[in-house]
């Protein structure tokens, strides 16, 4: 990667004299942006473009070239491609546009192909280049003007990847790198991640998404990096019709928000909700000192703003220092006695800047105080105009000790503080929320660099029998599993599934019926009936025998009604499970992140409020407690209103198992277990149903 990040040579294929052409811009660029190396424009009509010589083509070349900038039309691509290889060339920037993203799939790949026949790594196709503090190289075709500085950024979107450029220099932000993957036909997000983790100029990583592609790589890759540096993700497609516009304008499908978001979180990752919330988290992490424990002060001249800081906090995790008599002692010299040291330290609208500065530093000095958020309102009484020169002085003296916020908020004179002193990189913010919010990413992120990664245990579970059936089923061209079969998985993964005979007839039906003992259910069996429900194929609570026979003959009548010339193979009877807390525990591929498992309530919790939670399995027991701890409606199988703690326990241990079969079995698609019904804690879980669907190759199909 040091050939691409710290180059020694670079040829610019497609570099022209023409300055409104991108080949141009980028030589212009790369002269502009102090870079050492050997620059090499290839154009075969000109000799010279701005003041270099150009060679007619990369074999040209005499001196050996890390780095090629491909800038010519798709069409030529291939064979420039071809030529490089042959010149030795280690790393491709293609630039140019019209490949998958506009559907030419085939073309892509075999500049792909050719590349990795020769051992060349191609960044693109469909990207704005590269630039790299370490190389001092600006490869894009941007503004320029990129300062160097600590936070790298990698960009899918072009467009709006350029733009960054104009808005980092526009709010002073310093980068490592700023890297264009477009559509990632060969190196992603994962590769680069790999090299700026270890990149010592890089002290933040910015990542904006449109899909994911290879995302259980980047599962694992984003787990690891996250242990050493904070990582912040932009990904669009929140809403449905974002997603559309995300998935037709990179070409990739954008993975499902709900399942990104759990699967970030997983991570460790920090997910923003804009584009300035990024900014504004990347500019603090790469700054602030790491916090030495989680107690945060707000120091306040106002009441009401303090409240709003207050809520902020909580919103956004910040913890609030409580010792009453510590906080009474440390502001004792600056309160008036009708303020307030309770936090928020509340100094009153009388305060003056003395006081105020006064009370920052005693956060400063004590050690058990170890963030400071700073607020403060205009008033009559404080000097406004010297606050420019206090903030600052103050936040000299924090800057490499403790972390610090400001929020102000007043007229005319206080936005000209704010933007002063925001240039010169003081985190200083006119809202509450968007100040305390970055101090709240530092707090994220130094949590989760101390979370320990949890490896998934091994799990004790028959996989080959359970691919057994599976083969069986995708042998006979079924893409889902029968009841029975699917029961028999539940019961490999350690569920006792309720006890139940499928019968033929009447008396059968009743003689089951009596063996399990009542109340009892009935289910059609029938592969040519899927949703048994709807075709009046099943009824519960069957209390004795005389609601056993009716049973029997109203589901055979609604489902041949339903579907006549259904083959049915009988009517199962099953053991009535005893109520409790209804829960889903599924398991899917995700066309982005592979096997994942998911967690939700049953009945509106998951229907009408979609309220469940995802993780990428495998997974171990700490995530699967942490999954069911996540979902909004955890408190009811924590037992509310004197009901009594429910067997989380339980549920988690499912989870791993089911977690550890996704992994390990390719072929299936999706599996629930629904309901899992949750008893109180020590007293387990029953499954009632098990429903796996599997991918069928298209040979058997057709058969
Ligand atoms: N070897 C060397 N030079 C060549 C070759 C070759 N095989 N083929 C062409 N050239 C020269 C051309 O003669 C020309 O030089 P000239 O100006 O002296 O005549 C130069 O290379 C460029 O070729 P053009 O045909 O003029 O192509 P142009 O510069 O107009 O477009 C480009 C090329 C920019 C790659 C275009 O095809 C393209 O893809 N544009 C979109 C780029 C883009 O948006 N990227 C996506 C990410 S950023 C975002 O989304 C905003």
């Amino acid at each position: 990667m040091e050939r691409l990040f710290n180059p020694r040579s670079v040829a610019v294929i497609g570099a022209s004299a023409d300055s409104k052409k991108i080949g141009s811009r980028v030589v212009a660029n790369m002269l502009a942006s102090g870079y050492r190396g050997v620059v090499c424009p290839v154009n075969p009509k000109v000799d010279e473009i701005l003041g270099l010589r150009t060679y007619p083509s990369v074999e040209a070349i005499e001196a050996d070239v890390d780095l090629g900038i491909i800038s010519i039309p798709a069409a030529g691509v291939e064979s420039v491609v071809e030529a490089c290889g042959r010149k030795g060339i280690g790393y491709l920037v293609v630039l140019t546009s019209g490949f998958s993203e506009i559907g030419r799939i085939d073309e892509e790949r075999r500049i792909v192909e050719v590349a990795r026949a020769h051992g060349i790594r191609i960044l693109g196709p469909n990207v704005f280049g590269i630039y790299s503090a370490a190389g001092s190289l600006d490869a894009t075709f941007g503004p320029g003007g990129i300062a160097p500085g600590r936070i790298a950024i990698i960009s899918q979107s072009g467009a709006l990847g350029i733009a960054m450029i104009g808005k980092t220099a526009s709010e002073g932000l310093g980068l490592s790198a700023l890297v264009s993957v477009g559509n990632k036909s060969d190196l992603d997000e994962s590769d680069l991640l790999e090299y700026l983790v270890d990149d010592e100029r890089t002290g933040v990583i910015l990542l904006y998404i449109e899909g994911v592609k290879g995302g259980e790589r980047l599962v694992r890759t984003l787990s690891d990096v996250t242990r050493r540096k904070p990582v912040v993700v932009i990904k669009s497609g929140r809403s449905r019709r974002g997603a559309m516009a995300a998935a037709s304008h990179t070409g990739s499908l954008a993975g499902a928000d709900a399942v990104f978001d759990d699967l970030m979180r997983q991570c460790g990752v920090l997910r923003a909700e804009s584009v300035q919330e990024a900014f504004d988290w990347v500019r603090y992490l790469s700054s602030a000192p790491r916090p030495a424990g989680s107690e945060a002060v707000i120091v306040t001249n106002g009441g009401g703003i303090g409240v709003l800081a207050t809520d902020a906090c909580e919103q956004h995790h910040v913890k609030l220092y409580d010792d009453q008599s510590v906080l009474a002692e440390a502001f004792a010299d600056v309160m008036p006695a009708f303020g307030s040291s309770k936090n928020p330290v509340d100094l009153t609208g009388q305060a003056t800047a003395e006081d105020y500065e006064q009370a920052l530093d005693a956060v400063l000095r004590e050690d058990r105080m170890h963030a400071t958020i700073a607020l403060y309102c205009e008033t009559a009484t404080a000097d406004s105009a010297r606050f420019e020169g206090l903030l600052r002085d103050v936040y000299e003296r924090y800057r490499n000790v403790k972390p610090i916020v400001f929020s102000l908020f007043g007229g005319g004179s206080i936005s000209e503080v704010i933007r002063t002193l925001r240039a010169e990189g003081v985190p200083v913010f006119e809202d509450v929320y968007q100040a305390v919010s970055p101090l709240g990413a530092l707090y994220r992120s130094w949590r989760e660099s101390g979370r320990e990664r949890e490896t998934a245990p091994t799990v004790d579970l028959d996989v080959a029998a359970v691919r057994s059936i599976l083969r069986d089923a995708s042998e006979e061209g079924r893409g889902f599993l029968l009841a029975h079969e699917a029961g028999r998985v539940g019961e490999l993964l350690g569920l006792t599934m309720p006890a139940s005979r499928t019968t033929r007839s009447l008396d059968e039906a009743v003689n089951a019926a009596e063996a399990i003992g009542y109340p009892v259910a009935m289910k059609i069996v029938s592969k040519d009936i899927v949703h048994k429900s709807d075709a009046g194929g099943v009824a519960l609570d069957l209390e004795d025998e005389s609601e056993v026979v009716e049973a029997y003959q109203a589901i055979l009548r609604s489902c041949r009604a339903h579907k006549p010339g259904a083959l049915i193979d009988g009517i199962e009877v099953a053991e009535m499970i005893r109520p409790g807390v209804e829960t889903i525990v599924g398991a899917r591929r995700d066309p982005s992140f592979g096997p994942v498992v998911m967690f939700g309530l049953g009945g509106i919790y998951v229907e009408v409020m979609k309220d469940v939670s995802f993780r990428a399995a495998p997974i171990g027991t700490r995530g699967a407690n942490e999954m069911i701890a996540s979902i909004r409606s955890y408190p009811l199988l924590l037992g509310v209103r004197g009901e009594s703690r429910k067997d989380t326990g339980a549920v988690a241990d499912v989870i791993v198992r089911l977690g550890h079969l996704a992994s390990q079995c390719p072929e299936i698609t999706d599996v629930e277990i629904n309901p899992l019904v949750v008893y109180d804690h020590g007293e387990g879980v029953r499954a009632v149903d098990v429903r796996i669907l599997l991918d069928v190759p298209k040979e058997v199909k057709g058969r």
